[in-house]
């Protein structure tokens, strides 16, 4: 079997290529570099020991996609390539919607060309907005709050009509808040640009490159008045892929699944971990709140331990350790390497 993993030089697109490769799949990596660097490519070859096939270009291009499925006997496609930020989304909402849609608008046209069924598709909590209830189920009220929640939310729709129709098996896999970085810190989170994450953010100031972490807001309805998040570890998240893969054989039609571990932490939470873990104090002030953000949003995972056999391994302090691991090897992210 061979997958095509788009945006795979991403973030979560590289750490799923390893877990990939290591259920035995030959692995294709496509990836524009828009946010991503080649040698996240190198690094995932050293990890695997094997040459994986790197295409570069833009998954919205029909036919290179095409052709890369062609020439590498490609059955299966996990999609990750999109833009991810929030912030950015909302002041270039039609850049997100050309990018999200467009490239798994190519994608599909590719994979209905070549019959090819398969498919994982990268979505996000963010499609729940602000829950009324929490833990969120696959059953809670979707209602996307900001241009990037809708890109998820639209192509969960497309996928959806797509499969009812019998043209596709797919698993809809809704994130939480991945973070971490591979063991060997030899592969991690490298944002283009000014990251908008937490953890990236902590991380800056932690090796010096920024003064201080704001924490946007200390005033909401939690323990510590800061915001609650269900922080799931990457590598956790790349072996769910595998199983949503695996599940799809016996699964047919369109599977919303959740992707968390089901325990919130607040942002004090996660810097008093990064304290502990750093053994240093990490800068910070408490501003107002972020507009968009949510109170407090964690995952009822069940449903995925249900339908992929999967649940979350790793806990918050192994994910910063890991996280810190891959940031203080390479404070300049892949520029270093
Ligand atoms: C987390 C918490 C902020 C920065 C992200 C992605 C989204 C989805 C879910 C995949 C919030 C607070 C942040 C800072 C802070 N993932 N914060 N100071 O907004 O939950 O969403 O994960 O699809 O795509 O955007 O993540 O890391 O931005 O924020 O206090 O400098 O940290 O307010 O409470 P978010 P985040």
């Amino acid at each position: 079997m061979s997958v095509l993993v788009t945006g795979g030089a991403g973030y979560i697109g590289s750490h799923a290529a390893i877990a990939l490769h290591d259920s035995g799949r030959r692995v294709v990596l496509l990836d524009d570099l828009s946010n991503a660097s080649a040698a996240a490519v190198d690094a995932v070859r050293v990890l695997t020991s094997s040459d994986i096939p790197f295409v570069e270009g833009d998954a919205a291009d029909v036919g290179l996609v095409d052709d890369a499925m062609g020439r590498f006997g490609v059955d299966e496609v996990v999609h990750f390539a999109a833009s991810k930020s929030v912030a950015e989304s909302v002041n270039e909402p039609l850049a997100y919607f050309r990018n999200n849609l467009g490239s798994l608008l190519g994608v599909l046209a590719a994979m209905e060309a070549r019959g090819i069924k398969r498919l994982v598709f990268s979505s996000s909590c963010t499609v729940y907005g602000e829950p009324e209830v929490v833990p969120v189920t696959e059953a809670s009220p979707v209602a996307a709050v900001n241009p990037y929640g809708v890109t998820k939310l639209q192509g969960e729709q497309l996928l959806d009509v797509i499969a009812s129709a019998g043209g596709l098996d797919v698993m809809l896999l809704r994130y939480f808040n991945p973070i971490g970085a591979h063991l060997t810190g030899s592969i991690g989170e490298d944002p283009t640009g000014t990251p908008t994450n937490l953890v990236p953010l902590l991380m800056e100031v932690a090796v010096g490159r920024r003064d201080r972490l704001q924490v946007f807001g200390g005033d909401y309805d939690t323990p510590d008045g800061s915001a609650v998040r269900d922080y799931l570890h990457v590598v956790d998240l790349a072996e769910a892929h595998v199983a949503a893969l695996e599940a799809l054989a016996s699964r047919p039609g369109a599977t919303a699944v959740n992707l968390g571990t089901g325990r919130g932490y607040s942002v004090l939470e996660v810097i008093g971990m990064a304290e502990e873990v750093m053994g240093r104090s990490i800068a910070y002030e408490i501003v107002g709140r972020r507009p968009g953000d949510a109170e407090r949003i964690w995952a009822d995972p069940s449903f995925a331990s249900e339908v992929l056999g999967w649940t979350a391994q790793r806990g918050l302090r192994e994910m910063i350790q890991d996280h810190w691991r891959w940031c203080e090897a390479h404070p300049m992210g892949f520029e270093t390497v």
